[in-house]
């Protein structure tokens, strides 16, 4: 592994904002790429003070994919064995508000990447695409699906099946993100959106993330039953009832993440 610090993290407030840091790779997701971004995760995952996470790249490339270099010499059961890509599931996983800053190139692992994310910003420059299939291979780490899911079935079809990338305006046209911005501040309305997030009470901002994601992967049946369950927890929180209590007394509330 070389010595540039593969992951920087800088926080303001709440709000840690993750940059992927291989800008010469143009961010290529190696596995210790991967790696180092899941340990800054978990640690802003174990830190109370922290609220809400930005995850960005450069200006040129949020990630352009999964290192081909690193994969090209690979074997199923290399791959299988050191769970190549299943690791990536942690990223998912990630149980507080994540966002995604993205500008320049999203694709493939890092298209994947974004919509790993619970919101993406993008900059009118940003690019995203699955063009795996230039490669003889297919998306692996959720493009087939997420994609699928954010912008319907046709859509990603010819997405995945032609390698054709879609440009900041129709991924915004396509509701594949949240809000497009300038290059020059795109980080920055990322930034502010998260700041908006962690203003709220951090168990709750968990608990609906967590409710809201199982609207994707349940029935209607179990996804209600995860939201109702979540709804009623929160009732054992001090933010519960500071935030009753600040209607009542008609004053801002003050959440503590107890
Ligand atoms: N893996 C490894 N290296 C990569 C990379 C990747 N995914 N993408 C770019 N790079 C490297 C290039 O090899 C190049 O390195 P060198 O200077 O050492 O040659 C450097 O980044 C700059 O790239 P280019 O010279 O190619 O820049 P460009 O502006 O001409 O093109 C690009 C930019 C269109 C993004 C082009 O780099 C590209 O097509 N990249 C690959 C995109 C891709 O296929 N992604 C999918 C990967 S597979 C995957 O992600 C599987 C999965 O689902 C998990």
């Amino acid at each position: 592994m070389s010595d540039e610090q593969l992951v920087l993290s800088t926080t303001d407030g709440h709000v840690t904002t993750l940059t992927l840091n291989r800008p010469k790779a143009l961010n290529a997701l190696s596995p210790e790429l991967i790696d180092t971004l899941i340990a800054a995760l978990e640690q802003c995952e174990a830190d109370a003070q922290i609220r809400a996470v930005v995850l960005t790249g450069g200006p040129r490339a949020f990630a352009a994919g999964a290192d081909i270099k690193a994969m090209a010499g690979a074997s199923p059961m290399g791959m299988l064995t050191s769970r190549a890509i299943e690791r990536w599931a942690r990223i998912a996983a990630f149980r507080k508000p994540l966002i995604a800053a993205v500008s320049g190139f999203a694709l493939g692992g890092g298209c994947e990447l974004a919509m790993m994310c619970d919101m993406i910003v993008a900059s009118e420059t940003a690019q995203f695409g699955q063009p795996e299939i230039n490669l003889g291979i297919i998306p692996g780490a959720g493009g087939t699906q997420r994609l699928t899911r954010a912008i319907g079935p046709y859509r990603a079809m010819e997405l995945v099946l032609t390698g054709a990338t879609i440009s900041a305006q129709e991924a915004y046209q396509f509701g594949l993100i949240n809000r497009l911005a300038p290059v020059e501040s795109f980080l920055q309305e990322a930034q502010r959106l998260a700041a908006q997030v962690a203003e709220k009470a951090p168990l709750a901002a968990q608990l609906a993330k967590e409710a809201v994601r199982a609207a994707a992967e349940t029935t209607l049946r179990e996804g209600m039953a995860i939201e109702l369950r979540n709804f009623y927890l929160l009732f054992d929180t001090e933010d519960q009832k500071e935030g009753m209590r600040a209607f009542i007394e008609k004053r801002p509330p003050v959440f503590e993440g107890r």
